[in-house]
């Protein structure tokens, strides 16, 4: 419930304030916004605090930015391993410029006597929020490496499903608590913009390049003498501010060939009757794999233990997937002494499903960043991208009779029982059990 409110209710309702709160203050109260400027009353700290969170999160919107517009040239840019190792260089020392400036920006606000006056409690609240989603988006850096190349095609995917209305919060909600707090925090910094100082990022003062000159007359004397050499300066600055209007318009025309292409994209294509039946059968094969998945939910409420193959079935090198009691992949196998050995075959990294092949070193594979799993503890070979054990997961042996002849707990012990009879172990059959509330005979 809560997973479904952060990753569908919440997108939503942050697109709904953010265009109806930014449009109202548009149009109904134009002259606030803006983000106070306090550089008259304290301009030493702003320059470090300001300059590099600014230059961080610019770089780090256009690096979120473009593998959203442009999928196709990113995927082509990162399996490129020097630009994906550079592009996430680039990224991670964006991110830390950007706490470097916030923590001075916030030191400024908290310290500086005239700035205190200024500042509202939804300021801090703000810094804080802005703060913790760098802190995250670092860390999801560090620790799930590469974002580069998995995030296009689970985090951006799910995107994409929120803007076409056909939100798929499976993309997303098994992935590890960082991830999931990176991106459902995204979603309140975005609702907060019309209600904060982050409005101003809408306040573009374009009228400013094309104003007439504005003349200056001063009444101080020291000034009045240095005139021409402040009015030389204040014409370079209109002709840079010019030249960046110009290279940006450039740039805008040089999107909207881009944009043209997303338009098409979510706008999707008209349909003669033969597509339409092929996507029509899609959608029928969709909910029938929706009808299964709910099946074995119910299965798997209903019942304290669940068949899963006959013990002769299962081999030492080749595992059979199954689906656990949590609704994941798992693997059955056949250990050294002829009992069941069964693990989650959910990947402890990034959630993808662990190969069911056993190599010559008594390890699984998870293909999609490389991670090895010894098959008998669980747990991976060092130097993979995650070190968190495959969980083993509980079971029963049971005769015919139903007499339960061995187990196996989440804890990897195994046991067997009295009524164990190696002579009758191919008739024997394998059960998962709930963990809790089924005791071994
Ligand atoms: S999901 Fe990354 S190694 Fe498995």
């Amino acid at each position: 419930m809560i997973i479904q409110f952060l990753f569908i209710g919440l997108p939503y309702a942050a697109i709904a304030a953010v265009v109806i709160g930014t449009y109202y203050r548009l149009t109904r109260k134009e002259y606030t916004v803006s983000s106070l400027s306090s550089q008259f009353l304290e301009s030493t700290f702003l320059k470090w605090g300001s300059v590099p969170w600014h230059l961080g999160i610019l770089v780090i919107f256009i690096g979120h930015l473009v593998p959203f517009l442009l999928p196709d040239l990113w995927a082509d840019l990162v399996k490129h391993r020097p630009i994906l190792i550079a592009l996430e260089a680039v990224g991670f020392v964006a991110g830390v410029m950007c706490v470097l400036g916030l923590v001075v920006l916030i030191i400024r606000r908290i310290f500086t006597s005239t700035l205190q006056l200024v500042t509202k409690p939804l300021d801090f609240v703000v810094y804080v929020l802005l703060l913790s989603q760098i802190l995250l988006g670092l860390v999801t850096a560090y620790s799930y490496r590469y974002g580069s190349v998995w995030a296009p095609g689970t985090v951006y995917a799910y995107l994409y499903g929120i803007l076409r209305l056909s939100p798929d919060m499976t993309y997303v909600q098994d992935m590890p608590f960082v991830i999931q707090a990176h991106i459902a925090l995204a979603w309140v910094i975005l609702m907060l913009i019309p209600f904060t100082r982050l409005i101003h990022m809408f306040s573009i003062p374009l009228e400013y390049l094309f104003r007439l000159p504005q003349k200056v007359v001063w009444t101080n004397e020291v000034r009045w003498n240095r005139r021409s050499e402040r009015a030389q300066y204040m014409e370079s600055r209109r002709y840079f501010f010019r030249g960046v209007a110009g290279v940006t318009g450039a740039a805008g025309l040089l999107s909207f060939g881009v944009l043209e292409k997303s338009g098409h994209y979510f706008q999707g294509q008209t349909l003669d009757d033969a597509k339409e039946a092929t996507l029509l059968e899609k959608r029928l094969k969709r909910m029938k794999l929706t009808a299964e998945e709910k099946s074995y939910e119910l299965e798997r409420l209903k019942n304290d233990a669940i068949f899963i193959a006959d013990l002769k079935e299962l081999q030492p090198a080749t595992g059979k997937y199954f689906i656990d009691y949590e609704m994941r992949p798992a693997l059955a196998f056949r250990d050294a002494k002829g009992l069941p050995n069964l693990l989650s075959a959910k990947c402890t990294h990034l959630g993808c499903t662990v190969g069911k092949d056993v190599d010559g070193q008594g390890r699984i594979v998870c293909p999609c960043h490389v991670s090895y799993f010894d098959i008998g503890t669980g747990v991976p070979q060092a130097g993979s991208p995650t070190e968190i054990p495959l969980e083993h997961i509980a079971w029963h042996l049971r005769a015919t009779d139903g007499t339960i002849v061995a187990h196996g707990t989440p804890d990897g012990t195994v046991a067997t029982t009295a009524a164990y009879d190696a002579a009758k172990s191919e008739t024997y059959k394998v059960f998962i059990i709930k963990s809790k509330g089924v005791t071994v005979a």
